[in-house]
């Protein structure tokens, strides 16, 4: 097992460098990498070492498959072409850890990365290792010739690792749930006998929403100063900053709850029609959707899994492993007796979120899992834009306006899944703060409902 486990004790990682801290020394990117490649680790110290091999759906991937394809990463942009005479680990790591750059070569197949019992655990902290000696090899070169292509790219290896640092956890969850015992991941302080639970009634008299009014107008949105410098990281995806048109709108003061949605759930949602888009019919009809991903009936109470075991579900925090699909449901069944309620798209969620503190229950908290809000009745603005759920919103994942994806397998990295997905906003319990931006754009496809997905309501006003 690796020698971290001993070290460190199950502790979720407290971030050092905080959203938009620059990275102006060698050492700040020595510092920022050695402590995002440690953090991967820390999460999977409370693992076992046959929890690390699993793969429970196709878009699961091992947690041993996450620790070696982010080292691949760096291996394949950087010491490749960058640190002379690199000798590579083993010659078909190239091919057992390329996710889905054809531009690189040929890859494993996604869904079956949870054939490979080889290589062991053990060596893939080794590779980790070999990887990162090398890496700090070449960060500590002070001439070489392509010094800010370097720096650029490491910068976006690890945002990339910080991405699967979310997939870990998120795939976790999922081996768990799938496992009849349901392990628990990390105790918490919300570890509590759920069978004692007797009912799933909102308990928190703040829980109503309210409706916060917006002007519209030609607005500007999308990161405006792209690329990968140091100082100012965002994907290519979220620029260029470009104008959009905006109606008068109000966006919901919270993301829909679970005792809310639970309405929805009992008032026979699931089986009225009208309310589904078509391709969301035919999902629902056919993996007999009943609830949200996770939940199930112990006794006349609804439980979820939770990454510190089943819970009863909690009333008052926002609903979550939700897709898009039954978040388009929902809007639509308020809809009926509320004119103009609707999801908000990514421009609307963008423009309302300006000015706002980039902060909420984000993966640094440790609790990892969407809680109620915490403000009182009393608070009139937004809440809990950034962290418990990502939001679902209406927009299709596609181009900004001059957006251009570049030659080469970074072009690949987000323009070639400007397809068929819709975009989230706003990160959630496991998403590093620091990883994190008003302009992020996730994407997902509408049916998939594995990540901590929830939703606000918007309405035309
Ligand atoms: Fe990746």
């Amino acid at each position: 097992m690796s020698q971290t486990k001993q070290v460190h004790n199950g502790q979720i990682i407290n971030s050092k460098i905080k959203n938009n801290q620059s990275l102006q020394t060698q050492e700040d990117i020595l510092t920022y990498y050695s402590r995002v490649r440690r953090d991967s680790e820390y999460l999977c110290e409370p693992l076992e070492i046959e929890d690390y091999g699993i793969q429970t759906m196709p878009e699961v991937s091992p947690p041993k498959w996450h620790l070696a394809h982010t080292s691949w990463f760096f291996e394949t942009l950087l010491l490749k072409p960058y640190n002379g005479g690199y000798r590579e680990y083993h010659p078909k790591f190239a091919i057992l850890f390329n996710s889905y750059y054809d531009t690189i070569g040929t890859y494993h197949p996604r869904n079956q990365r949870g054939i490979l019992s080889r290589p062991s655990v053990d060596e893939i902290y080794r590779y980790r290792k070999y990887v990162d000696n090398a890496m700090f090899e070449l960060l500590t070169q002070t001439n070489h010739l392509h010094q800010q292509d370097i720096i650029s790219r490491t910068i976006l290896g690890l945002n990339h690792e910080q991405q699967h640092q979310e997939l870990l956890l998120t795939d976790i969850k999922h081996i768990f749930a799938s496992n009849p015992l349901r392990p628990i991941y990390k105790q918490n302080f919300h570890n509590h006998d759920y069978k004692q639970s007797t009912t799933n009634k909102p308990n928190n008299k703040s829980s109503r929403i309210h409706w916060i009014e917006f002007n519209g107008g030609i607005k500007s949105i999308g990161y405006s100063d792209g690329g990968s410098s140091p100082r100012n990281f965002s994907y290519d995806n979220e620029g260029p900053k470009h104008k959009v048109l905006l109606e008068n709108f109000m966006l919901a003061s919270k993301p829909v709850s679970n005792a809310e949605y639970l309405n929805f759930i009992n008032a026979g949602g699931y089986q009225q029609v009208d309310l589904w888009l078509s391709d969301a019919w035919k999902t629902v009809s056919q993996h007999q959707w009943q609830a949200p991903l996770y939940w199930e009936k112990v006794d006349d109470n609804w439980c979820y899994m939770t990454l510190f075991g089943m819970q009863k579900v909690d009333p008052d925090a926002p609903v979550s492993h939700i897709s898009f699909y039954e978040a388009a449901a929902y809007a639509r069944w308020i809809n009926l007796d509320h004119p103009g309620v609707r999801l908000p798209t990514e421009a609307e969620w963008e423009f309302a979120t300006s000015g706002l503190k980039l902060e909420g229950n984000l993966r640094e908290t440790g609790i990892l899992q969407p809680q109620a809000s915490r403000n009182t009745s009393k608070s009139k603005g937004l809440q809990q834009m950034f962290g418990d759920v990502w939001e679902w919103t209406q927009s299709a994942y596609g181009a900004y306006p001059g957006y251009h994806a570049a030659i080469g397998p970074l072009g690949e990295y987000n323009g070639k899944f400007m397809s068929s997905q819709i975009v989230l906003r706003g990160g959630s319990c496991v998403t590093p703060v620091d990883h994190l931006r008003t302009t992020y754009r996730n994407f997902f496809y509408p049916h998939e409902r594995w990540q901590f997905s929830g939703f606000r309501l918007a309405k035309d006003f």
